[in-house]
């Protein structure tokens, strides 16, 4: 894929960007004469404009005698004899952009927050949710007792008093660990990128379900990995293929969210929890079980975890605070056995030495607290309230041919078109109306499916909720009608 930059903000209209960011391309021997240029179809969507800033932006390209398309064929970059001698004197050539990054879809880092005001987007827990004024508190608490810590590194697997609670915060939810076998991290995502960084190298296999948390796919493919998925049904990842994908690609790692998974919500059984054991057991392979959100469950406690399970170490633990207490303390906990302990430890000392001690010690006195037993109660509560609600709008309000999945906990609903229908059309329309969410093809490694989305309901309130969800029913109505209609894509 041709990567190409804009910015929206920038005060230049998005088909000169275009255009200018394949001319510095061109002009830096990134793109070759005859390479094909991405189609205009294809362009809109990756960058997501209309199809007309594409088409002036490919047009511009033509008349000055950059490119040239051919009817059938597409657009390919066409060869400019006196360009050459034009480089040097150009002032606005870009040799920033002649730096190969080895970043997957770094093309589609947003570093400004989306103007839309219905987030239906966001897998983040509403800050109204989350006991901020407690932790000014504690924040000031800790400092005013303790000032050194600002002077002094941590230890760098995490602060041994923190390990402590944590391990006692584990137990309550059935996971069992030492102090000695808990690293702290800077998130759940780093911890992914911990065990990518040890683990995987260029063309190891890994195992991801499909679809998946777009975050660890761009982790893993960053690292070089050969990526084969296996599809997840109402129980999880299904077991009966990732048996055969086993015997014949021998993966090193798994990658899996088995308790409210990300993006559909969906719990893995607990026999599908033993089998997935006995497989990696059976070929001595890493699961990297990923854990963000299990005490957010709304019926019943979710199956054990894997790791609880686990005989012969072959479980990597991960498991976030960032859906339950503060995703701004950046603080994750990792626990592992053996040598695969050891040689994370290693590379946190790497990656960055310890995570900060200040949020470390802030946590402290919450983890085990009646406070967060209480808080905990509450959120799952206010959350069952907002997915009961956007389950009640999608049964009164969605068209024929729509489905969903019923999450059990989490933060996520999985919602499945027609075939023919592509979320990203849908986003473009919803965006009208300030509203967004993550088109599914985001969440698969490989094989990407378009005819879903993820729908987070756990960031905005009730009041946006319904707005969203109602306007979301309207989109969907509008499309699957058109078609019907014309026999024909929507097209927006
Ligand atoms: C499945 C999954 N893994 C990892 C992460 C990253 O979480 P953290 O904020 O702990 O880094 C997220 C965040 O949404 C997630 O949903």
């Amino acid at each position: 894929m041709v990567q190409i930059d804009i910015q929206r903000n920038k005060g230049e209209s998005l088909s000169k960007q275009i255009y200018q960011s394949i001319v510095d391309r061109i002009r830096s021997g990134l793109l070759e004469e005859g390479s094909k240029l991405p189609s205009v179809r294809s362009l809109s969507k990756q960058l997501e404009v209309s199809l007309v800033t594409a088409v002036k932006a490919y047009k511009q390209l033509e008349q000055d005698g950059f490119a040239t398309s051919i009817q059938g064929k597409g657009t390919f970059v066409k060869a400019k004899i006196s360009e050459k001698k034009k480089v040097e004197a150009m002032p606005s050539y870009d040799w920033q952009l002649s730096l190969q990054d080895y970043l997957p879809r770094s093309q589609f880092s947003r570093y400004h927050i989306a103007p839309q005001k219905v987030h239906l987007s966001s897998s983040m827990i509403d800050p109204k949710l989350l006991p901020n004024r407690y932790f000014v508190h504690e924040v000031q608490q800790v400092l005013s007792e303790n000032p050194e810590l600002l002077s002094i590194y941590g230890n760098v697997q995490g602060d041994n008093q923190l390990r402590s609670e944590m391990s006692a915060y584990l137990k309550r939810s059935g996971v069992t660990s030492t102090p000695e076998n808990i690293l702290v991290t800077s998130g759940l995502q780093q911890s992914i990128d911990l065990v990518a960084r040890t683990f995987v190298g260029p063309g190891d296999v890994v195992v991801m379900e499909a679809p998946t948390y777009p975050g660890a796919i761009d982790i893993f493919r960053g690292r070089g990995a050969t990526i084969l998925t296996v599809p997840v049904d109402k129980d999880g990842m299904r077991i009966d293929i990732l048996q055969n994908v086993c015997e014949k690609h021998k993966p090193k790692v798994i990658f899996t969210i088995p308790t409210f998974h990300n993006p559909t919500g969906v719990v893995m059984s607990l026999k599908r929890r033993k089998q997935l054991l006995d497989i990696a057991g059976s070929i001595h392979c890493i699961i990297v079980e990923d854990d963000p959100c299990s005490e957010i469950y709304f019926e019943k406690k979710p199956p054990v975890t894997l790791t609880s399970m686990d005989q012969f170490g072959n479980v990597i633990y991960l498991r976030g605070l960032s859906k339950t207490i503060a995703p701004s303390c950046r603080i994750g906990i990792l626990t592992a056995s053996g040598s695969i302990f050891n040689r994370l430890l290693a590379a946190k000392a790497n990656a960055d030495l310890g995570s900060p001690l200040l949020t470390q010690k802030a946590i402290l006195p919450l983890i085990n607290s009646k406070r967060m037993i209480d808080h905990s109660k509450k959120l799952r509560t206010a959350l069952k309230i907002r997915r009961d609600l956007v389950l009640d709008l999608l049964t009164s309000l969605s068209p024929e041919g729509v489905s969903w999945t019923i999450p059990e906990g989490g933060l996520n609903l999985w919602i499945s078109l027609p075939s023919w229908i592509d979320s990203h059309l849908l986003l473009s329309e919803a965006k009208k109306q300030q509203i967004t969410f993550l088109p599914g093809s985001a969440c698969y490694p490989v094989g990407q499916e378009n005819n879903h989305l993820r729908i987070s309901y756990s960031y905005i309130n009730e009041e946006l909720l319904t707005h969203g969800i109602t306007t979301l029913c309207n989109i969907f109505h509008a499309a699957i009608s058109s078609q019907k209609i014309s026999e024909n894509r929507p097209n927006f």
